[in-house]
Order: C-alpha cells, then sequence, then structure tokens
C-alpha cells in the first residue's frame, strides 16, 4: 500500500476523503447524512442547510450527492439580468437560446397527412422544462450554495422559480447563513410545507479530535487522547481550524519524510504548529484596530502595568484584548470572566479596573467593529457578554506571533 501524505490526508480547504467526521444531531439524533438522503428522498421538497461559516454545510452535501451528481451553483452566481434556468443550462451544459428553443416532433416521423396540423402547431419546451427532465433523467441535484450572496432583490424571484420546480420533481438544496440570509426561503409562504429544514450545529470538542485521531492513524502515528483533546479545544468549533493545525503540525515534525515517528506526543511542536498555522490567518489588521480603539483626538489613554511582564504598560483596549485571548478558549465569555482575566492580567498594586470601564471599552470595540467591514464582525457584545462570532480570530489572537 502506498503511504499517504499529510496534505492527502488533512484537507483543510476542500473535501477531506480521508478525515471526513459523521456527526449526529441533537436536533434529531441521526446523523447530518442520513437527514440529508432523507430530505432528498422526499420530492416535492426543497432542502434548506443552514448553519455557521465553516461548519462543513458544502462538504456534507459533496459527501451525500457526490460530485457526479450535484450541481453547484453560488448565490454570487446569480446576477440581475440573467435568467436562472439558463445559468443552470450553462453549467450542465445544456444548450438552450432564448427562451423557447426546441420544437418537438409530435409523433416522429411516420406520421400521416392528418397530423401535420399538429406538427405544425410547433409545441414548446421552455428552457425550464428542458433542464427539469434533463436533471430528472440523470439524478441530478441542485445545490444553491452561499444563497446570502446572492441579490437580495434576486432571492424572492428565485424562491418562486425553485417553488414551481420543485412541485414537478426538480431536486434542490439552499445553503446559507443564518440570521435572515435565507429568510426569502425560510419564511416565504410560497414555500410553507414543502421545506425540509437542515440547520448544522457548531461542531463539539469530541467531533474535532476525530479528526486528529482519524488523520493520524492514517499516517500510522499514534495520537494519545490528552494531544488530540488539546488541539480541539484549540479549534474552538471550527473543523477547519482542526485540519489545518493537524497538517501544520505534520510539516513541523516532518512526518511524511520521517519513518521514526510513531507517536505524537512533543506538546512544543504543537504549540509551534499553532503558531506557525496562524501566518495564513488574515486577522493582522482586525487586531490592529480593534486594539487601537476608538479615535481619542489626541487626548492620552491610561495605560495599565501588566503583571508577570517587565513593566510593560497598555491602554485598555489591548488589554481586553489579551484577556479575550487568555486560557482556556472559549466561545462566550461573561463579563465576570473577562474581569477576572483584565484582574490577572494586572499588577496588583494598582487601581483594579471596574466593570463599567471594561463594558463601556467592550462597547466602544463593538461598534469599531459594527462600522467596519465583515472580517472585521469577529465578536459580538451583548447582554453582557461576549461571543466569539469567528473562531480563527480567536485562535489568531492567541498563537499570532507579537
Ligand atoms: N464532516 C467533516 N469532517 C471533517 N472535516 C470537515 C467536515 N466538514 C467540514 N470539514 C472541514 O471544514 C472545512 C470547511 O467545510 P465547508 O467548506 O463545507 O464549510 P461551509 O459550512 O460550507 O463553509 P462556508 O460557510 O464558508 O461556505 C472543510 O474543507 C474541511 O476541512
Ligand atoms: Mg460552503
Amino acid at each position: 500500500m502506498v503511504k499517504l501524505r499529510s496534505n492527502e490526508v488533512f484537507k483543510p480547504g476542500t473535501f477531506p476523503k480521508y478525515t471526513y467526521v459523521y456527526r449526529k444531531s441533537s436536533d434529531f439524533g441521526f446523523t447530518y447524512e442520513l437527514r440529508l438522503k432523507q430530505a432528498l428522498n422526499t420530492p416535492g421538497y426543497l432542502t434548506s442547510i443552514i448553519g455557521p461559516s465553516k461548519t462543513g454545510k458544502t462538504v456534507l452535501c459533496e459527501k451525500v450527492i457526490g460530485i457526479d451528481n450535484a450541481v453547484s451553483l453560488t448565490g454570487s452566481d446569480l446576477k440581475h439580468g440573467l435568467d436562472f434556468w439558463e445559468i443552470i443550462a450553462k453549467k450542465v451544459g445544456l444548450s438552450i437560446k432564448g427562451e423557447y428553443s426546441e420544437m418537438i416532433k409530435v409523433r416522429g416521423n411516420d406520421y400521416t397527412p392528418e397530423d401535420r396540423s399538429v406538427i405544425n402547431r410547433e409545441e414548446y419546451i421552455s428552457s425550464k422544462d428542458k433542464i427539469i427532465q434533463y436533471f430528472k433523467e440523470n439524478n441530478l441535484v441542485l445545490v444553491l450554495d452561499d444563497f446570502h450572496y446572492a441579490p437580495e432583490e434576486l432571492q424572492l424571484d428565485i424562491a418562486y422559480q425553485l417553488k414551481d420546480a420543485i412541485r414537478r420533481e426538480f431536486k434542490a438544496v439552499v445553503i446559507a447563513l443564518p440570521h435572515r440570509a435565507d429568510d426569502a426561503i425560510r419564511k416565504n409562504p410560497d414555500l410553507s410545507g414543502r421545506l425540509n429544514l437542515i440547520n448544522i450545529e457548531p461542531w463539539k470538542e469530541s467531533e474535532l479530535k476525530e479528526i486528529a485521531v482519524i488523520g493520524f492513524e492514517k499516517l500510522g502515528v499514534q495520537i494519545n487522547n490528552g494531544f488530540a483533546s488539546k488541539m480541539a479545544m484549540e479549534s474552538l468549533t471550527s473543523p477547519q481550524l482542526m485540519q489545518s493545525i493537524c497538517l501544520n503540525l505534520s510539516l513541523i515534525i516532518n512526518i511524511d519524510e520521517d519513518e521514526n515517528i510513531k507517536e505524537l506526543k512533543d506538546q512544543e511542536k504543537l504549540e509551534e504548529s499553532y503558531r506557525f498555522t496562524t501566518i495564513n490567518l488574515p486577522y493582522k489588521e482586525v487586531v490592529k484596530k480593534l486594539e487601537a480603539g476608538p479615535y481619542t483626538r489626541g487626548q492620552k489613554r491610561k495605560r495599565y502595568e501588566l503583571a508577570n511582564t517587565n513593566g510593560e504598560k497598555v491602554d485598555i483596549y489591548s488589554l481586553l484584548l489579551k484577556a479575550i485571548a487568555q486560557d482556556p478558549p472559549i466561545i462566550s465569555i461573561s463579563l465576570e470572566e473577562i474581569k477576572q482575566r483584565v484582574d490577572q492580567l494586572t499588577l496588583i498594586s494598582q487601581e483594579r479596573i471596574d466593570r463599567k470601564k471594561i463594558r463601556d471599552a467592550l462597547q466602544k470595540i463593538h461598534d469599531i467593529m459594527l462600522s467596519s467591514e465583515s472580517i472585521y464582525q469577529v465578536f459580538e457584545w451583548k447582554d453582557n457578554q461576549i461571543y466569539i462570532l469567528d473562531p480563527l480570530f480567536l485562535f489568531y489572537l492567541r498563537w499570532r506571533a507579537n
């Protein structure tokens, strides 16, 4: 047997053939794969998948539908002035010119003169009919990925097109991020009673662990439980991050070339691979902007001396980011927890920073994020709680080079 290479096993950006993990939904107690199969097996229904970014929505469809049977479009393929069905036809290589293109011969060649009038009536098949037929004959499924990228004004129209098509046993899956992104589908009264809803939940630590366990086993290397748990904890809820960490760890310990590696145990190498993983993450400017805090018109901010340093001083904004980055990495952090972390980080001999000051500063950071581009929206500050929206950001914050 040919030995697999680590970059065949760990696939942070594409379909993980060797490290695919089956997950059960706590919602319905079956695997997502079985649920999607059931959904596709119900003619007349449209399937709507929603889930947070990078939780495996696209990969799930690829697994269940298979590359040969899926016809994938993304929301950004859909543009004004382009006919929805024409875009699909192009994708599958069906030639249709204009809206009505093909004349059907009603009875083939053996027609009698009386049939002539029937033929001359020129029955046409519309491009839409033709596509629906083609999809059914070839057992194809339309996967409309990242529906939230479709122009909002087009979303309703597409929902309407799909409604009609699914009634005629056309199979389609619409994938979107949560929050309103697919209201055109889920809240559309025309589609109510005709929807299969699948909500992808965030990954649990035990599921993330499986990626490392299965993958390193494929590479012939033992990984102990504690080691895998640590990696899963750092990955927060992101299977993609887990795949990246595993891949980078493999590179750092030279797993593909070094025959002597039989077991993973070096914690230092693990931490090195975390730092190595941050290199590809695009948060440098984000951190810089959030650390800078709001514009102060030249006024100097109070600075706090950090404990366990050589007198290093930072202002409240940098301090809060440091607090967010502390152990343990968690996805929602309460004001109490932040206050504790801030107290631990700062030198005891100074005046303590009170909760109000922390809250006000977090609100200001929140405002900066809201008025910036989407990459800056890395956490939410709401009801005295920080909710990390982007697990990769927290990972970056923890392991970036300083
Ligand atoms: N079931 C799985 N088993 C193992 N790894 C997975 C699984 N699902 C996803 N991943 C990892 O996560 C990565 C991202 O998955 P995917 O692209 O499907 O997410 P997504 O939800 O479609 O993201 P986006 O919202 O950005 O479209 C995959 O490339 C893979 O590395
Ligand atoms: Mg996707």
